[in-house]
């Protein structure tokens, strides 16, 4: 069966793009058929994380009734299918984002849907289009509480939350703690990916970090991510990714 997931985090800027295409790439490398849809209209990323140049042929097009799904899909060489938002044109009817999902349904392991930031019309699409929904969001309380207006929205819409995943986890004092998130947005922490500048360097050279540095702490959180995805237990790693921050307990509530 075809798990259909959205990438949501209400604020912007967070990480839903680094984490929809890592994850793919990441279900990819685990043998996952996993196609990444780009599903941030108004502003399409997708494609310039995996360098592609300018599509003649988008999701919008598709959506549109245009084109066909297969000339809009591009393939990464780690095998996941990429399908790209237009830059240009960001008014597609996004009623139809469920509608140009069909032909992957029952033929591919997972679908990502990378959302835009908000909890507006263009991600209510991304959300019902899926049937899970992944939470990102930085340690941080501005994050946070939007996080949870995400969560809200697919409760809304009657999604299973899958979990939240925490990017850009630097293991600073100023950080709110695991429990206290816990706390507050009620959900399972299913990955803790820490603020690392090979992040940053794949984005420059438009390869997803879990190709580019395949060993980097990065890519090991983010393919544990991959795994609790699938009901897993990531597999134990050797010294070098077990060692963790320092991180000073301090009251944040
Ligand atoms: N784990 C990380 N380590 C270092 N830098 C990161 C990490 N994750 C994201 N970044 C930085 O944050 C930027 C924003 O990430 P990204 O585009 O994935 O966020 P987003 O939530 O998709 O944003 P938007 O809401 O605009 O769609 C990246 O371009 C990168 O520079
Ligand atoms: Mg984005």
């Amino acid at each position: 069966m075809t798990r259909v997931i959205s990438v949501v985090s209400g604020k912007g800027g967070v990480g839903k793009t680094t984490m929809t295409s890592n994850l793919g790439v990441a279900l990819a490398k685990q043998d996952e058929d996993v196609v990444i849809i780009d599903g941030n209209f108004s502003g399409a990323n997708i494609a310039q994380h995996f360098g592609m140049g300018f599509q003649e042929v988008s999701l919008n097009d598709v959506m549109n009734g245009d084109a066909y799904i297969t000339q809009a899909l591009a393939k990464h060489p780690e095998g996941v299918s990429i399908l790209p938002a237009s830059i240009l044109e960001f008014d597609a009817d996004s009623e139809n984002l469920k509608h140009a999902l069909i032909d992957f349904l029952g033929d591919k392991d997972f679908v990502l849907i990378d959302a835009a930031a908000g909890v507006g019309e263009e991600v209510e699409a991304a959300v019902e289009a899926s049937d899970e929904v992944l939470l990102v969001s930085k340690p941080e309380l501005p994050a946070l509480t939007n996080a949870l207006g995400a969560k809200k929205l697919a409760e809304e819409l009657e999604r299973e939350v899958l979990g939240l995943v925490l990017n850009e986890v630097r293991g600073e004092k100023s950080e709110v703690r695991n429990e206290d998130i816990q706390d507050l947005v009620q959900e399972e922490i299913i990955g803790e990916v820490p603020d690392h500048k090979h992040v940053r360097e794949a984005i420059a050279l438009r390869n997803p970090v879990v190709s580019h540095k395949p060993k980097s702490r990065v890519s090991h959180a983010i393919h544990d991510v991959a795994h609790r995805v699938k009901g897993q237990e990531p597999p134990e790693r050797g010294l070098s990714t077990k060692i963790r921050y320092k991180v000073e307990d301090i009251d944040l509530f």
